[in-house]
């Protein structure tokens, strides 16, 4: 990413909500109203924060990071590398009031069924996940094709030089270099490690499959 950024290629900005406060010790957090245990972000100060950034631009697009959202995933990040300019909007302590959400969440996304101490993290994996696919981010553009989930498949298994190492030898048709043959085998491997290691994934799988 740093050097996409050095390249032009993306730009990444921060804001503040604590800029953004009217309170006389610049607080964002509040007590939950109807009680319950931890903080919230206040709404004031993020909605003041999320309205002038949509008042500069209005095709920002929002991305609240949370548990409760739909399962990121490798479509995803292909279709938001098409968006101009995405905000991420990252709650703290318990979370963000919830009319926050309601009022400019385009999606809502979850990186995974655990919890993390804030959306941060979950906003760097996806924006991270999402510039790869953007036009002369990765150097070789022949590896977004071949990669794991391109056909909802895992990528088959990769080997460096040398041929055998403490023993253990790579696939013998890896070294005789008909190319057409290898791909074959990449792909049957690339199925059988799916099928095996995530039957989940294999059930949506775009490949022949047998039965
Ligand atoms: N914020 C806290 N936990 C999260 C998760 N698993 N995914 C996205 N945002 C989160």
């Amino acid at each position: 990413m740093k050097r996409a950024i050095e390249k032009n290629l993306i730009s990444i900005n921060f804001y503040n909500p604590r800029d953004f406060t009217t309170n006389k010790h610049n607080k964002v957090d509040d007590y939950q109203a109807g009680g319950g245990a931890g903080l919230l972000l206040n709404a004031q100060p993020l909605l003041d924060t999320l309205k002038k950034i949509k008042n500069k631009n209005k095709n920002i697009y929002f991305i609240f990071p949370a548990p409760a959202g739909k399962t990121f995933i490798q479509a995803d990040a292909k279709r938001l590398a098409n968006k101009e300019h995405i905000v991420f909007v990252n709650g703290r302590y318990e979370g963000i009031d919830e009319r926050v959400v309601e009022t400019y969440a385009d999606e809502v996304f979850s990186i995974g069924d655990y919890i993390l101490t804030g959306g941060e993290l979950a906003s760097c994996v996806m924006s991270d996940a999402i510039s790869r696919n953007i036009d002369g981010v990765l150097g070789n553009k022949e590896s977004l094709s071949e990669e794991s989930f391109e056909n909802m498949l895992i990528e088959a298994p990769s080997f460096t030089k040398p041929a055998i190492y403490e023993n253990r030898s790579i696939p013998s048709e890896f070294l005789k270099g008909n190319h057409a043959k290898i791909i074959n085998l990449k792909n049957e491997m690339a199925k059988l490690k799916t099928k095996y290691f995530r039957p989940d994934l294999y059930l949506h799988a775009k490949c022949k499959k047998e039965k």
